[in-house]
Protein backbone atom coordinates (compact mmCIF):
# COMPACT_ATOMS: atom_id res chain seq x y z
CA UNK A 1 0.00 0.00 0.00
CA UNK A 2 1.37 3.47 -1.01
CA UNK A 3 2.51 5.51 2.25
CA UNK A 4 -0.26 8.34 3.19
CA UNK A 5 0.93 11.35 1.03
CA UNK A 6 1.98 14.22 3.38
CA UNK A 7 2.28 17.32 0.61
CA UNK A 8 -0.03 19.37 -0.40
CA UNK A 9 0.82 21.17 -4.06
CA UNK A 10 0.21 24.57 -2.47
CA UNK A 11 -0.26 26.61 1.03
CA UNK A 12 -3.89 26.62 0.21
CA UNK A 13 -4.53 23.57 1.61
CA UNK A 14 -3.45 25.14 5.32
CA UNK A 15 -5.38 28.63 5.05
CA UNK A 16 -7.46 28.95 8.26
CA UNK A 17 -11.05 29.38 8.19
CA UNK A 18 -10.45 33.24 9.68
CA UNK A 19 -8.48 35.42 7.36
CA UNK A 20 -6.63 37.37 10.18
CA UNK A 21 -3.20 38.09 10.71
CA UNK A 22 -2.68 36.02 14.06
CA UNK A 23 -4.63 33.11 12.27
CA UNK A 24 -2.70 33.22 9.31
CA UNK A 25 0.75 33.60 10.90
CA UNK A 26 -0.01 30.37 13.50
CA UNK A 27 -1.30 28.57 10.43
CA UNK A 28 1.98 29.23 8.30
CA UNK A 29 3.70 27.92 11.01
CA UNK A 30 2.32 24.72 10.01
CA UNK A 31 2.52 24.83 6.21
CA UNK A 32 3.77 22.04 4.11
CA UNK A 33 2.87 23.58 0.91
CA UNK A 34 5.74 22.81 -0.78
CA UNK A 35 9.14 20.66 0.34
CA UNK A 36 10.78 23.88 1.53
CA UNK A 37 9.66 23.68 5.12
CA UNK A 38 11.96 20.42 5.41
CA UNK A 39 14.97 22.89 5.17
CA UNK A 40 13.76 26.05 6.66
CA UNK A 41 14.15 26.34 10.04
CA UNK A 42 10.34 28.02 10.63
CA UNK A 43 7.94 29.69 8.50
CA UNK A 44 8.77 33.96 8.17
CA UNK A 45 6.02 35.37 7.67
CA UNK A 46 5.26 38.83 7.10
CA UNK A 47 5.34 41.63 9.99
CA UNK A 48 3.97 45.00 10.41
CA UNK A 49 0.44 46.79 11.40
CA UNK A 50 -2.50 45.25 10.12
CA UNK A 51 -3.29 49.46 8.75
CA UNK A 52 0.22 49.96 7.04
CA UNK A 53 -0.67 51.74 3.92
CA UNK A 54 2.26 50.38 2.23
CA UNK A 55 3.69 46.52 1.60
CA UNK A 56 7.07 45.59 0.37
CA UNK A 57 7.52 42.11 -0.94
CA UNK A 58 11.09 40.25 -0.64
CA UNK A 59 11.82 37.10 -2.27
CA UNK A 60 12.54 34.95 0.54
CA UNK A 61 13.89 35.27 4.49
CA UNK A 62 17.71 35.19 4.40
CA UNK A 63 19.76 32.85 6.73
CA UNK A 64 19.20 35.30 9.67
CA UNK A 65 15.47 35.81 8.82
CA UNK A 66 15.10 32.43 8.87
CA UNK A 67 17.01 31.85 12.80
CA UNK A 68 15.28 34.99 13.96
CA UNK A 69 11.64 34.38 12.62
CA UNK A 70 11.32 37.63 11.24
CA UNK A 71 11.49 39.38 7.78
CA UNK A 72 14.25 41.61 6.45
CA UNK A 73 16.43 41.29 9.99
CA UNK A 74 19.66 41.02 8.14
CA UNK A 75 21.63 42.95 5.72
CA UNK A 76 18.96 43.72 3.17
CA UNK A 77 16.56 44.68 6.19
CA UNK A 78 19.24 47.19 7.06
CA UNK A 79 19.81 47.92 3.86
CA UNK A 80 15.76 48.65 3.39
CA UNK A 81 14.92 50.60 6.31
CA UNK A 82 17.83 53.40 5.94
CA UNK A 83 16.49 54.07 2.66
CA UNK A 84 12.55 53.95 3.38
CA UNK A 85 14.24 56.87 6.39
CA UNK A 86 15.40 58.88 3.78
CA UNK A 87 12.65 59.31 1.58
CA UNK A 88 10.28 59.68 4.66
CA UNK A 89 8.25 56.30 4.79
CA UNK A 90 7.54 55.85 8.36
CA UNK A 91 8.21 51.98 9.28
CA UNK A 92 4.81 52.29 11.10
CA UNK A 93 3.10 52.10 7.76
CA UNK A 94 4.96 49.79 6.29
CA UNK A 95 4.65 45.77 6.29
CA UNK A 96 6.97 43.44 4.99
CA UNK A 97 6.54 40.00 3.98
CA UNK A 98 7.98 37.70 1.27
CA UNK A 99 7.06 35.74 -1.65
CA UNK A 100 8.40 32.70 -0.17
CA UNK A 101 8.04 32.14 3.35
CA UNK A 102 10.65 29.49 3.97
CA UNK A 103 14.36 29.98 3.72
CA UNK A 104 15.91 27.76 0.53
CA UNK A 105 19.50 26.85 0.96
CA UNK A 106 22.23 24.82 -0.06
CA UNK A 107 25.41 24.12 2.25
CA UNK A 108 28.94 25.55 1.13
CA UNK A 109 30.96 24.61 3.67
CA UNK A 110 29.71 25.34 7.15
CA UNK A 111 27.90 28.32 5.51
CA UNK A 112 23.93 28.18 4.19
CA UNK A 113 24.46 29.87 0.91
CA UNK A 114 20.75 31.40 -0.42
CA UNK A 115 19.35 29.26 -3.36
CA UNK A 116 16.68 30.94 -5.68
CA UNK A 117 12.98 29.42 -5.10
CA UNK A 118 11.76 27.53 -8.12
CA UNK A 119 8.62 28.97 -9.78
CA UNK A 120 6.34 26.22 -8.61
CA UNK A 121 7.45 26.71 -4.74
CA UNK A 122 6.92 30.17 -5.22
CA UNK A 123 3.27 29.52 -7.04
CA UNK A 124 2.61 27.03 -3.87
CA UNK A 125 3.98 29.56 -1.57
CA UNK A 126 1.50 32.40 -3.03
CA UNK A 127 -1.87 31.61 -1.35
CA UNK A 128 -0.23 33.22 1.71
CA UNK A 129 0.77 36.29 0.19
CA UNK A 130 -2.81 37.08 -1.39
CA UNK A 131 -3.78 36.16 2.09
CA UNK A 132 -1.57 39.17 3.59
CA UNK A 133 -2.65 41.37 0.93
CA UNK A 134 -6.62 40.46 1.56
CA UNK A 135 -5.92 41.66 5.33
CA UNK A 136 -3.84 44.65 5.34
CA UNK A 137 -5.01 46.08 1.79
CA UNK A 138 -2.43 48.27 1.30
CA UNK A 139 -2.45 51.47 -0.98
CA UNK A 140 1.18 50.35 -2.62
CA UNK A 141 2.59 46.83 -2.74
CA UNK A 142 6.17 47.34 -3.64
CA UNK A 143 7.71 43.86 -5.15
CA UNK A 144 11.18 44.20 -4.35
CA UNK A 145 13.16 42.00 -7.47
CA UNK A 146 12.42 39.92 -9.88
CA UNK A 147 10.78 36.40 -7.46
CA UNK A 148 8.48 38.69 -6.13
CA UNK A 149 7.58 40.87 -8.98
CA UNK A 150 7.01 37.52 -11.27
CA UNK A 151 4.82 36.22 -8.31
CA UNK A 152 2.66 38.99 -8.24
CA UNK A 153 2.65 40.16 -11.81
CA UNK A 154 3.22 37.09 -14.27
CA UNK A 155 6.56 35.57 -15.53
CA UNK A 156 7.09 37.59 -18.37
CA UNK A 157 7.53 40.76 -16.24
CA UNK A 158 11.05 42.64 -16.41
CA UNK A 159 11.96 44.78 -13.35
CA UNK A 160 15.26 46.01 -15.52
CA UNK A 161 12.40 47.89 -17.78
CA UNK A 162 9.49 48.57 -15.66
CA UNK A 163 11.22 49.47 -12.25
CA UNK A 164 9.84 52.43 -10.06
CA UNK A 165 6.30 52.79 -12.76
CA UNK A 166 3.26 52.87 -10.91
CA UNK A 167 1.33 50.09 -11.87
CA UNK A 168 -2.51 51.08 -10.64
CA UNK A 169 -6.09 49.45 -10.26
CA UNK A 170 -3.89 46.24 -10.35
CA UNK A 171 -5.80 42.73 -9.18
CA UNK A 172 -3.17 42.98 -6.17
CA UNK A 173 -4.89 46.74 -5.54
CA UNK A 174 -4.69 50.02 -6.57
CA UNK A 175 -1.02 50.33 -6.92
CA UNK A 176 1.73 47.83 -7.44
CA UNK A 177 5.53 49.14 -8.02
CA UNK A 178 7.86 46.60 -8.81
CA UNK A 179 12.19 47.74 -7.87
CA UNK A 180 15.01 45.78 -7.58
CA UNK A 181 15.72 43.81 -4.77
CA UNK A 182 17.73 45.93 -2.07
CA UNK A 183 20.16 42.78 -1.95
CA UNK A 184 21.59 43.69 -5.29
CA UNK A 185 22.76 47.03 -4.23
CA UNK A 186 25.02 45.24 -1.47
CA UNK A 187 26.44 43.42 -4.24
CA UNK A 188 27.11 46.20 -6.32
CA UNK A 189 30.95 45.55 -7.91
CA UNK A 190 32.54 48.93 -6.51
CA UNK A 191 32.26 52.29 -4.91
CA UNK A 192 30.62 54.16 -7.74
CA UNK A 193 28.03 51.51 -8.63
CA UNK A 194 26.85 51.00 -5.34
CA UNK A 195 26.10 54.69 -5.11
CA UNK A 196 24.34 55.03 -8.42
CA UNK A 197 22.30 51.80 -7.38
CA UNK A 198 21.23 53.28 -4.35
CA UNK A 199 20.33 56.32 -5.53
CA UNK A 200 18.03 54.63 -8.41
CA UNK A 201 16.49 52.64 -5.43
CA UNK A 202 15.51 55.79 -3.71
CA UNK A 203 14.52 57.42 -6.74
CA UNK A 204 11.82 54.22 -6.51
CA UNK A 205 10.94 54.12 -3.07
CA UNK A 206 9.86 58.41 -3.91
CA UNK A 207 7.81 57.21 -6.55
CA UNK A 208 5.94 54.99 -3.40
CA UNK A 209 5.58 57.68 -1.25
CA UNK A 210 4.30 59.53 -4.07
CA UNK A 211 1.71 57.02 -4.60
CA UNK A 212 1.11 56.29 -0.93
CA UNK A 213 0.56 60.52 -0.43
CA UNK A 214 -1.70 60.39 -3.22
CA UNK A 215 -4.29 57.48 -2.81
CA UNK A 216 -4.72 58.07 1.17
CA UNK A 217 -5.80 55.01 1.87
CA UNK A 218 -8.00 53.72 -1.21
CA UNK A 219 -6.55 50.83 -0.71
CA UNK A 220 -8.61 50.00 2.34
CA UNK A 221 -11.54 50.56 0.41
CA UNK A 222 -11.10 49.01 -3.23
CA UNK A 223 -12.23 45.61 -4.40
CA UNK A 224 -8.99 43.13 -4.76
CA UNK A 225 -9.78 40.14 -6.95
CA UNK A 226 -6.32 38.85 -5.00
CA UNK A 227 -9.05 39.32 -2.02
CA UNK A 228 -11.49 36.90 -2.96
CA UNK A 229 -9.55 34.07 -1.51
CA UNK A 230 -12.83 31.76 -0.57
CA UNK A 231 -13.41 31.82 -4.40
CA UNK A 232 -10.15 30.60 -4.93
CA UNK A 233 -10.09 26.98 -6.29
CA UNK A 234 -8.15 26.01 -3.28
CA UNK A 235 -10.98 26.85 -1.01
CA UNK A 236 -12.15 23.51 -2.53
CA UNK A 237 -8.97 21.71 -2.37
CA UNK A 238 -8.74 22.82 1.68
CA UNK A 239 -12.19 21.39 1.93
CA UNK A 240 -11.04 18.23 0.43
CA UNK A 241 -7.86 18.04 2.91
CA UNK A 242 -9.86 19.07 6.00
CA UNK A 243 -12.09 16.05 5.31
CA UNK A 244 -9.08 13.68 4.46
CA UNK A 245 -7.85 14.41 7.48
CA UNK A 246 -9.85 15.90 10.61
CA UNK A 247 -8.70 18.28 12.53
CA UNK A 248 -5.75 18.82 10.28
CA UNK A 249 -6.93 22.70 10.55
CA UNK A 250 -7.92 23.35 13.99
CA UNK A 251 -11.65 22.48 13.20
CA UNK A 252 -13.40 19.93 15.60
CA UNK A 253 -15.10 17.99 12.77
CA UNK A 254 -13.88 16.71 9.66
CA UNK A 255 -16.94 18.54 7.83
CA UNK A 256 -16.34 22.26 6.76
CA UNK A 257 -19.10 24.23 7.99
CA UNK A 258 -18.42 27.53 6.83
CA UNK A 259 -20.06 29.29 4.47
CA UNK A 260 -18.90 31.73 1.95
CA UNK A 261 -20.56 34.73 3.62
CA UNK A 262 -19.78 34.00 6.54
CA UNK A 263 -15.74 34.56 6.08
CA UNK A 264 -14.51 37.35 8.30
CA UNK A 265 -11.59 39.05 8.03
CA UNK A 266 -10.76 40.46 11.71
N1 LIG B 1 15.77 39.02 1.53
C1 LIG B 1 14.46 38.88 1.31
O1 LIG B 1 13.98 38.81 0.19
N2 LIG B 1 13.67 38.81 2.34
C2 LIG B 1 14.09 38.87 3.60
O2 LIG B 1 13.28 38.77 4.50
C3 LIG B 1 15.48 39.03 3.80
C4 LIG B 1 16.30 39.10 2.75
FE1 LIG C 1 4.46 26.57 2.83
FE2 LIG C 1 5.59 28.60 1.58
FE3 LIG C 1 6.97 27.24 3.37
FE4 LIG C 1 6.42 26.13 1.02
S1 LIG C 1 7.70 27.94 1.39
S2 LIG C 1 6.20 25.15 3.03
S3 LIG C 1 4.36 26.95 0.62
S4 LIG C 1 5.17 28.47 3.79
Amino acid sequence: MAAARQEYPTAEAFMPVKITLPQLREAAAGCKGCDLYKIGTQTVFGEGPRDARVMFVGEQPGDQEDLAGKPFVGPSGAMLDSILEKVGIDRSEVYVTNAVKHFKWEPRGKRRIHSKPSARQVAACKPWLKAEVEVIRPDVIVALGATAAQSMLGPSFKVTRQRGKALRKTTWGPCVIATVHPSSLLRAPDEAARHEAIAAFERDLRAVKKEMDSLKGAGKRAPQAARRIAEHPGASARDAAAKAQPGLFGEPSAIPTRRRGRRSRH
